[in-house]
């Protein structure tokens, strides 16, 4: 059970000054089954909620010491999550609508309505537990299948992965190729019904288009010259498991009729007659193409586009998602030096600008293999611009190309995309972190405030 419920107990604390009211709403409250602690003034109130686990607060605006605004402020700093209720007098109800937009769960108005007060603290208790189940169980999966990164489109892939993986849905994985498709389906299948069974894996791209059909069906003895005995394929192997489809584009339109029916069906048959037989499979696809102008063309059924693509997950390239790329620089340096046994690797501060200024088209396979490169390669511990430079480039021939965007836009209008490119690498180089990206940037915090509003950059 959740460490926040305590013998089942939803545990509040109230704070107000007004002794009489305040006894009366324990009372209540501990009559339904809450446990109740009180605080009378903002210290006290603050002192109790640094030093205690609550399910809720309920706090009074106007307060001796400090007043409830400012004590939701800090409670809001330093537990975001705990819910708080304010509760307003008929003079504060502007201050209690505005306590909502500073992080406040709800406010009650008094003369307090019991019912009301319950309601919504058992409403506000179940959602912050709700939160922290989801928030603890992405923390879980992520480390487990090393899925690096905290975006909030990483976040998004996660929820989705831990709603759909329970379930037999189909799985259709878009993404630029090195974004983490094999990883994501991986984590589907390990998380899943299915944990148990097999997880078989074929690349559609990587082999003949003639040996698809035999590679997922299997053949009988004879089914061609070389067939000297049966053999199982893919959807027999994957039984009660999963079966990855990889680079599904690339599957020819004879083999994608076999596979529309051994879904449809649940029935598969071996290259060169035989039996049906029955399979029990949950087919994850990816592909790194978009699938649509493909269906277009007559080159991907639709049919089998809609049975596959019952989930769809889209993976974002790494240029879209730089926050991540810190982390993942870090995590792949403790990895290689601890697997190389050499000592692990610094970034200057030039260097992690330059690696997460850079546009990363082999996505986070290339990023992987630059750390590599670096913690293998590099003599020195300390990575420096150009140390980083030279392992960027050091198999391109075309220098530089994809370092930065161009456009054919105005002078400018140019400018401007520079300089927000800028701002927006740097911020996710320095973690959000405002006065060192200011300083960095050789600004002072208020102008960096001034462009990041005037560029309409927000921290997710
Ligand atoms: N979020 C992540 N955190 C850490 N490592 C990751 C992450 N996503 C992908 N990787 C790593 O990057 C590499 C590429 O991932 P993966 O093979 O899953 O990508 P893919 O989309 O299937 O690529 P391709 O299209 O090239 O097959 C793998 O080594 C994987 O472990
Ligand atoms: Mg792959």
């Amino acid at each position: 059970m959740e460490r926040f419920i305590s013998n089942g107990k939803i545990r509040v604390l109230a704070v107000d000054d007004d002794e009489r009211m305040i006894r009366a709403l324990k009372d209540i409250l501990e009559f339904k089954g809450f446990k109740v602690d009180l605080a009378k003034d903002g210290i006290e109130a603050l002192e109790k909620v640094r030093q205690n686990e609550f399910d809720a607060v309920v706090l009074d605006i106007l307060l001796p010491q400090k007043n409830g605004i400012d004590v939701l402020k800090e409670v809001v700093a330093e537990k975001p999550k705990l819910p708080v209720v304010m509760i307003s007098g008929h003079g504060t109800i502007r201050l209690a609508v505005e306590s909502t937009k500073l992080g406040a769960y709800d406010f009650l108005e008094k003369p307090l309505d019991a019912e009301r007060v319950i309601i919504t603290l058992k409403n506000a208790v179940e959602k912050y537990r709700l939160e922290r189940k989801l928030d603890s169980l992405i923390r879980d999966s992520m480390e487990r299948y090393k899925m690096i990164g905290k975006s909030n489109a990483i976040r998004k892939i996660f929820q989705i992965i831990e709603r759909a993986a329970p379930t037999n849905g189909r799985i259709l994985i878009q993404g630029e190729s090195g974004t983490g498709k094999e990883l994501v389906a991986q984590a589907i299948h390990h998380l899943g019904n299915r944990s148990d069974g097999p997880f078989m894996r074929l690349n559609c791209a990587s082999i003949p288009e003639e040996l698809i059909e035999s590679e997922l069906f299997g053949y009988t003895k004879g089914a061609f010259t070389g067939a000297s005995a049966d053999k199982d394929g893919l959807f027999k192997v994957a039984n009660n498991g999963t079966l990855f489809l990889d680079e599904i584009a690339d599957m020819s339109l004879r083999a994608q009729a076999k596979v529309l029916r051994a879904i449809d069906e649940g029935e598969i048959q071996k290259v060169g007659g035989a039996e049906p037989e029955k399979v029990d499979v949950r087919v994850i696809a990816a592909t790194n193409k978009n699938l649509r102008p493909l269906i277009q063309e007559g080159r991907f059924r639709e049919d089998l586009f809609y049975r596959l693509n019952v989930v769809t997950i889209e993976i974002p390239p790494l240029r879209e998602r730089k926050e991540d790329i810190p982390a993942l620089l870090a995590h792949y340096n403790k990895l290689f030096s601890e697997e190389n046994n050499v000592k692990i690797r610094t970034f200057s501060t030039d260097a992690l600008i330059l690696l997460v200024e850079y546009n990363w088209p082999g996505n986070i396979r290339e990023l992987k293999n630059v750390v590599e490169y670096l913690v293998v390669m590099s003599e020195k511990e300390l990575i420096d611009q150009q140390i980083a430079f030279d392992a960027i480039y050091r198999d391109k021939g075309q220098r530089r190309k994809d370092y930065f965007s161009y456009s054919n836009a105005t002078l400018k209008k140019s400018r401007e995309n520079f300089e927000r490119e800028i701002i927006l690498n740097r911020l996710a180089a320095f973690n959000w972190n405002i006065s060192k990206t200011a300083k960095q940037l050789g600004l002072d915090r208020t102008n960096l405030y001034k462009k990041m509003a005037r560029y309409d950059i927000h921290q997710h």
